[in-house]
């Protein structure tokens, strides 16, 4: 066993923040020998119950659950920044002519070792992520991830139609892939696989059909894919499948809503989309610096709350602009003003880390496996420098709340403030 002792942040059941400023968590290995979060709490009432027990001392660092991005494109590093007059053309001339590239093994690999760098290195420790339609891309992530130890979600990317050739793969043999897939990875060590169909757009009716007889099969995996995110792309999706309600809903139809299942965007929703994300268990990845780049629209906190479906969020890198949760949060906080209409601050500061810890593990199926430090979760955390530039240094020192806290390092953090990252391994 080993301890920490620094401020520590964690969540209560009711999505709450707990700060300890004198705390002391202690990590140890649980019966499958993974270290887990074996207590967490003030020092000063819990270091006497673990005599012996070596204490890292961190003076004026903040430990935090470590950040879960509920999506993100790994073979999308290098497309950040492509502007772009929205969604379509954003694809069709940068994003799937970076994807193609894919095909290449070395480049697979040379871009698994630097999107894993990158996440560990803003704090992020899980992730779920969509590859390309190249199995050896996923190859490539899932072997890095496992050397790293980290709990990664990743799968390759459905694409039958509506694609050009480099990305576009063919019906039968997707799926072949996908189960293979499944059966190498899935479960193995920390990781998980994600059916992943691109888009409906991009999917024929007989590869989403396999990819629900898949999700049916293999109830555990995961399920990823888009929607509803910028309004000539729904207009094209309705057109496509004329006999489903809305867009969200051919998801449905083809048995691809339920639990573990991830939509990124969901901003185009109406109360009978809503209603079938609660009823489902699907849950939304919000993904405030990908919709701000392209254009897509703002996601509808009130709406969102208003039916009680689940959401947490998410990068969307390369629409997305920045691997950074800070900036993800602060996006997130824009988007909330934007859609307010109760009076107040919209989004607290504490349910915006909630959004990007807990509450996407919650999404994920993995609520008390990560993105918290309660008891019994997998010890995946970051040691935050409140100081790590003069002007955080300044605000955080003035904080006289948590919330003043955790606000001013959403503002104004960056990589600079994420000290350590710790996987648990
Ligand atoms: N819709 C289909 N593919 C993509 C993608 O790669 N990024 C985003 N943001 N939306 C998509
Ligand atoms: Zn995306």
């Amino acid at each position: 066993m080993h301890s920490y002792r620094a401020a520590i942040l964690r969540f209560a059941d009711d999505r709450s923040a707990i700060y300890e400023e004198d705390g002391l968590l202690v990590v140890g290995p649980d019966a499958k020998g993974r270290q887990v979060v074996r207590a967490v709490g003030p020092y000063a009432t819990l270091a006497p119950d673990y005599p012996g027990v070596a204490v890292e001392h961190l003076p004026g660092a903040i430990i935090a659950p470590g950040f879960v991005d509920l999506h993100i494109h790994f073979p999308q590093v290098d497309v950040i920044g492509s502007p772009a007059a929205g969604l379509l053309p954003w694809l069709e001339n940068y994003t799937f002519p970076h994807e193609s590239r894919f095909v290449e093994e070395a480049h697979c690999s040379e871009l698994a070792t630097f999107f894993l760098d990158e996440l560990l290195r803003h704090g992020v420790t899980s992730a779920l992520a969509f590859a390309t339609s190249h199995p050896s891309s996923v190859n490539a992530l899932m072997a890095e991830a496992r050397h790293r130890g980290m709990r990664l979600i990743a799968g390759k990317v459905l694409q039958d139609r509506h694609s050009p050739d480099g990305v576009r793969d063919e019906t039968e043999q997707s799926l072949i892939d996908t189960e293979s897939l499944i059966r190498k990875w899935h479960g193995q060590d920390r990781l998980g696989y994600a059916i992943t169909p691109r888009f409906a757009p991009s999917c024929s009716e007989a590869q989403l059909r396999g990819a629900g007889e898949l999700a049916a099969k293999y109830p555990d995996v995961w399920i990823q894919s888009h929607v509803a995110e910028n309004l000539d792309e729904i207009k094209w999706a309705r057109e496509l499948f004329p006999a489903s309600r809305s867009y969200l809903s051919i998801y449905d139809d083809f048995g691809l809503m339920r639990e573990r299942a991830i939509y990124a965007h969901c901003i185009h929703f109406d109360d009978e989309d809503r209603a079938l994300m609660r009823s489902t268990g699907a849950a939304a990845a919000v993904s405030p610096t990908s919709n701000l780049f392209l254009g897509s629209g703002f996601f509808d906190y009130e709406g969102a709350d208003r039916i009680g479906f689940k959401y947490g969020l998410a990068s969307d890198v390369g629409g997305g602009t920045s691997f950074s949760p800070f900036h993800t949060m602060l996006a997130a906080y824009y988007v909330g003003r934007e859609g307010q209409t109760k009076p107040g601050v919209s989004l607290s500061p504490q349910n915006l880390w909630w959004q990007h810890t807990a509450g996407a593990a919650r999404a994920l199926g993995l609520e008390g496996v990560i993105g918290n430090l309660q008891p019994g979760c997998e010890a995946d955390f970051v040691i935050l420098d409140p100081r790590a530039t003069p002007l955080l240094a300044r605000k955080t020192a003035q904080a006289t709340s948590l919330d003043e806290l955790l606000f001013s390092l959403i503002v104004l953090g960056d990589d600079r403030a994420i000290a350590r990252t710790v996987i648990a391994s």
